[in-house]
């Protein structure tokens, strides 16, 4: 008590808003899916929120998913989104979409099932599921479920058991209230893995626009969405460690689309080997594109890539909205994790 009578007053206050506020300087917030343990021993890690400042530099771990086990196995995770109203942020992970203030304090399970992604729109959460298919949505505090949408297009429990029944089963999302709702479309049926699609459906109150649209077809697994001002910006993950994985976008139509869209490439693996290519002294692997966080009053987007094999490689990529200026500015997995989601915190 008596060493405050020193301190000045206006310090003291800053110091006790330091303390309530959380800092505000821009940052990313990653979602890292861990580290399993493999037949060949690597180092293992549960799955975490990260904090990374934007400039590449300076790498916080904010919270553990799961209760730790001996060997530290990760719960998994497979998207984030932030609230930028509450600066709550929400995880997809393998026990459930769970809630954290923007410092990983205050987790709190909100959603108990796992899901391929997680968006916030119109004061809701909306995840997909990749088991039965379908696009579900909540009140922020999980309360009031409704089944969004059932994009499964069919159900076929002839196959193996355990492994994902739907035909087609949502990925990324994009929902712009009182307009579209957007997905990646993917496929479990044999042959049709490669041939994932986005599509599209109208949340407007008039019945004459519910019809579903595709926007695009033949992707190799499609990922997280993010409409970008007039453009919807899309992950193509690819399958295998060598598949094509890129980040791409178009011009969202604005009527009902009739003709297949004209889409640009932000960023490839192929245009890049000499960042997405790392040799695993067995193989030569392709870092798959997972996730990307957008600053659009800076014109500034991040790309997390990852390479979670024998050898883990990470890296966060910043560039233009273009695509113009790519640049690593981390390639540490200890630092970044294995990064599935991100998200740009003004
Ligand atoms: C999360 O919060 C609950 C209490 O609500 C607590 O029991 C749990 O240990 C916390 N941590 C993790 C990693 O889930
Ligand atoms: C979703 O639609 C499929 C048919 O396309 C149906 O078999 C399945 O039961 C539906 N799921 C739900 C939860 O309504
Ligand atoms: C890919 O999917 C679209 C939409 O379902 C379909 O129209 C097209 O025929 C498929 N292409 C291939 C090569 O299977």
């Amino acid at each position: 008590m008596h060493s405050v009578q020193f301190v000045p007053a206006f310090l003291v206050l800053a110091s006790v808003i330091a303390q309530k506020l959380p800092p505000l300087r821009d940052h990313l917030l990653i979602a890292d899916t861990g580290v399993g343990h493999r037949s060949s021993p690597v180092q293992t890690w549960q799955t975490s929120l990260r904090r990374l400042e934007s400039d590449g530099s300076s790498t916080r771990t904010l919270f553990e998913y799961g209760n730790p086990t001996p060997q530290n196995q990760p719960i998994g995770s497979t998207s984030i989104v932030l609230d930028p109203e509450t600066l709550s942020v929400y995880v997809a992970t393998g026990q459930g979409i769970i809630r954290t203030e923007i410092d990983g304090s205050g987790n709190e399970t909100v959603i108990p099932e796992s899901a391929t992604s997680v968006v916030l729109a119109g004061g809701r959460l909306y995840w997909g599921t990749m088991y039965d298919g379908l696009i579900k949505s909540a009140n922020l505090d999980g309360t009031d479920v409704k089944m969004a949408r059932n994009v499964s297009s069919g159900i076929n429990y002839n196959i193996i058991p355990s492994y994902t029944p739907a035909i087609s089963y949502p990925d990324g999302l994009a929902v712009v209230p009182r307009d579209f709702m957007y997905w990646s479309s993917s496929n479990s049926g044999i042959g049709q893995v490669e041939n994932g699609t986005i599509k599209r459906i109208s949340i407007s109150l008039s019945k004459e626009m519910k019809y579903e649209e595709i926007l695009v077809t033949s992707v190799n697994m499609p990922g997280q969405l993010r409409v970008v001002g007039p453009w919807l910006y899309f992950v193509e993950k690819g399958r295998y460690s060598n598949s094509p994985t890129s980040l791409k976008r178009f011009k969202i139509p604005l009527a009902r689309n009739r003709d297949p869209v004209a889409i640009e490439t932000i960023i490839s693996a192929s245009q890049f080997p000499e960042i997405f290519t790392e040799n695993d002294k067995v193989d030569k692997l392709t870092l798959s594109i997972k996730s990307f966080a957008v600053d659009t009053e800076n014109k500034r987007l991040w790309v997390a890539a990852e390479s979670n094999s024998r050898i883990m490689f990470a890296k966060i990529i910043e560039m233009g909205l273009d695509g113009e200026d790519v640049k690593v500015i981390n390639s540490d997995p200890k630092q970044i994790g294995i990064p599935v989601g991100l998200e740009y915190v003004r």
